[in-house]
């Protein structure tokens, strides 16, 4: 536990909510969660299978015709082809994130990722007895792992190498190319490839290329939080390669018994052209938002030195206005009423330069964010 840090989004949101009992108005950009409800065909699904199902357990690797759908889906999308066999449903990412640790880390094996990252991974890691290794990383890579970063940071006990793609807190992607690559890599140490496309869906700059197609031997987690808005529902999922499946299987068996069946039976609706295309049009929706903030942020004197092509953060450099991004976030949050999140979440690599701005909100309330935010740099 010694190792375990507090998500310290959580403790400005504490904080932005005594703002608000205050009686001050505060613009919440701090939490990775966008406006959004449920698209409502998923809704109705969970309604109709409350009334027409039994919630029973169900398999621990989840319902088959969801892990069928998700197939269809990999094969619409991408055009891969992925067996419902190597798919299992998750109590969210997160539980994938577990599951796919606990098959691959024993004592003190260690996961590379890159600083800065989710922070939940570090603890996912250390919390099954693995060692987290953070790879600094800046705009030289776009914030993101590459197979020389990694070589360069590889030890004998390295067994896991990880990227998100688009990342958590800053938005941008790994190539094909960089995947095939980092793929290599780990098959010549006979180690994993461990990649999180929880946001996939949700890109605004060229196409989005799963790692599955760097070959069966890649983990892939992904979610319906983020593209299809369910954040509460807890549902993810987790690609295996075909050896591993009975592993998962069996953890999973004993971690959670099964993913929730409600989720899945709503999660069935994901996949309808009538959810993609409301989906689809929020995609839009947060691409205008991202358009509107970056601009808008450097012309107060952030720089966001790469422009973010996905996900719906900006990992924003504030050190031109203030030297510690988690005293400026508590003075953005007390006195302008905007709650964002300081670097400090996502790891060790300069974060009091960095903060962490979701455009969770529309464009109307991020204008006057940004009105707010201009206002206290000139009385400061
Ligand atoms: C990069 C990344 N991975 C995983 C998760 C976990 O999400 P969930 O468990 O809702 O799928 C999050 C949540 O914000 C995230 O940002």
């Amino acid at each position: 536990m010694a190792h375990i840090e507090a998500f310290e989004v959580m403790e400005i949101q504490t904080l932005a909510r005594e703002v608000e009992a205050r009686g001050t108005d505060v613009i919440h950009l701090e939490i990775g969660e966008p406006d959004f409800r449920t698209p409502q065909p998923i809704v109705d699904a969970a309604k109709k299978a409350l009334d027409e199902k039994r919630m029973y357990y169900t398999s621990a690797l989840g319902l088959a015709e969801l892990r069928e759908a998700i197939a269809g889906f990999y094969l619409s999308r991408y055009r891969i082809e992925v067996p419902a066999s190597r798919i299992a449903v998750t109590a969210g990412s997160s539980a994938a994130l577990l599951l796919a640790f606990g098959v691959l880390l024993d004592a003190g094996d260690e996961v590379l990722l890159t600083d800065p990252s989710y922070p939940c991974n570090r603890h996912f890691a250390r919390a099954l007895g693995g060692v987290p290794c953070l790879v600094p990383v800046g705009p030289a890579s776009r914030y993101q792992l590459n197979a020389e970063l990694a070589r360069r940071h590889w030890t004998a006990a390295t067994r896991v190498a990880m990227v998100a793609t688009p990342s958590n807190p800053t938005g941008t992607m790994v190539t094909p190319a960089e995947i095939a690559d980092l793929a290599e890599l780990v098959r010549e140490k006979h180690a994993t490839l461990l990649v999180d496309e929880i946001y996939h869906g949700l890109v605004y700059e060229g196409d989005a290329h799963t790692a599955l197609e760097a070959g069966e031997d890649v983990f892939v987690i992904n979610s319906f939080s983020k593209y299809f808005q369910m954040t509460g529902w807890r549902l993810g999922w987790l690609v295996a390669p075909p050896g591993y499946v009975r592993e998962v299987e069996k953890l999973a068996q004993n971690l959670f018994i099964s993913p929730s069946a409600v989720a899945q039976y709503a999660a069935l609706a994901c996949f309808t052209p009538e959810t993609i295309a409301i989906v689809e049009a929020r995609r839009k929706e947060l691409d205008q938002r991202r358009c509107f903030l970056i601009p808008a942020l450097e012309s107060l004197g952030f720089k966001v030195p790469v422009v973010p092509q996905g996900a719906f953060y900006i990992y924003a450099d504030c050190s031109a206005l203030h030297p510690d991004s988690f005293a400026f976030a508590r003075e953005i949050l007390t006195r302008a009423g905007v709650a964002v999140t300081p670097g400090k979440d996502f790891g060790h690599c300069e974060p009091e330069r960095h903060i962490r701005i979701a455009y969770t909100q529309p464009v109307a309330r991020l204008e006057e964010a940004v009105r707010r935010i201009s206002k206290l740099l000139e009385t400061r």
